[in-house]
């Protein structure tokens, strides 16, 4: 049998975290259209204090390294979901952001990481037509990261192929890169829980 490459190998460890992250319920939600923008809001936040920290770990990271001959180029995206954030009303100051990215991003495991977050623009090509269907309005204002994800995804997803198959080729050691994709789901995973909480039961009215 033919060895797996990087890609599969990293699918297949990484296959039921990404299963779970589709029945989160604020992406569930949002598919079946029972998520408000309230709660839409509150995921883009959520999502903003995610990426705005490993945005900087990925460029400190490739910063202290060669340039990939793959053509890959990181583009962050917390700059996008500031835009969707501001759109939708979320209030000033900056939001909590995700502790633990900083730990994760390391010049071995950054292949795995860029293979979760570049992965995730195809689920976001669909969450785009759930938002646009929520939002109601044509325009791009509140979803553009989404928008982003369904116009650049698939032109970044074959890019990010070939970096995978450049660190195969150059003989980067897989253990280091499973850890950086398993690790970006699960910190995802643990960053979005508290909105998988069911909403506070409402306090008894004094009579
Ligand atoms: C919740 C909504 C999501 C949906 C509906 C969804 C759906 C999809 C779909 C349809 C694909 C393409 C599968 C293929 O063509 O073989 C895909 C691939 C992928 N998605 Fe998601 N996704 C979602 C969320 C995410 C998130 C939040 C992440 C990461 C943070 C993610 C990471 C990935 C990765 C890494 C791949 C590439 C898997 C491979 O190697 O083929 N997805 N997703």
């Amino acid at each position: 049998m033919s060895t797996p490459s990087l890609r599969e190998a990293l699918r297949a460890h990484t296959d039921a975290e990404h299963q779970a992250l589709h029945r989160h319920a604020a992406f569930d939600g949002l598919f079946r259209g029972t998520l408000d923008v309230v709660g839409y809001r509150a995921l883009m936040i959520r999502l903003y204090g995610f990426h705005t920290p490993l945005d900087r770990a990925i460029m400190e990271t490739l910063a202290g390294r060669p340039a990939p001959d793959s053509g890959y180029r990181y583009a962050p995206r917390a700059p996008l979901l500031a835009q969707d954030m501001q759109a939708l009303g979320a209030p000033g100051g900056t939001p909590p952001l995700c502790p633990g990215a900083r730990a994760l991003v390391t010049p071995d495991t950054i292949g795995g990481v860029l293979y979760v977050l570049e992965g995730a623009t195809m689920g976001g090509s669909q969450i785009d037509r759930a938002a646009h269907r929520l939002l109601g309005h044509d325009g791009p204002a509140g979803r553009r990261y989404w928008a982003w994800c369904r116009a650049e995804g698939k032109h970044r997803w074959p890019l990010t192929l070939r970096h995978l198959d450049h660190l195969q080729s150059t003989g980067a050691p897989l253990p280091p890169l499973l850890h950086g994709a398993l690790g970006t789901f699960r910190l995802l995973a643990d960053w979005l829980a508290p909105l998988d909480l069911p909403a506070p039961i409402p306090q008894a009215r004094r009579a």
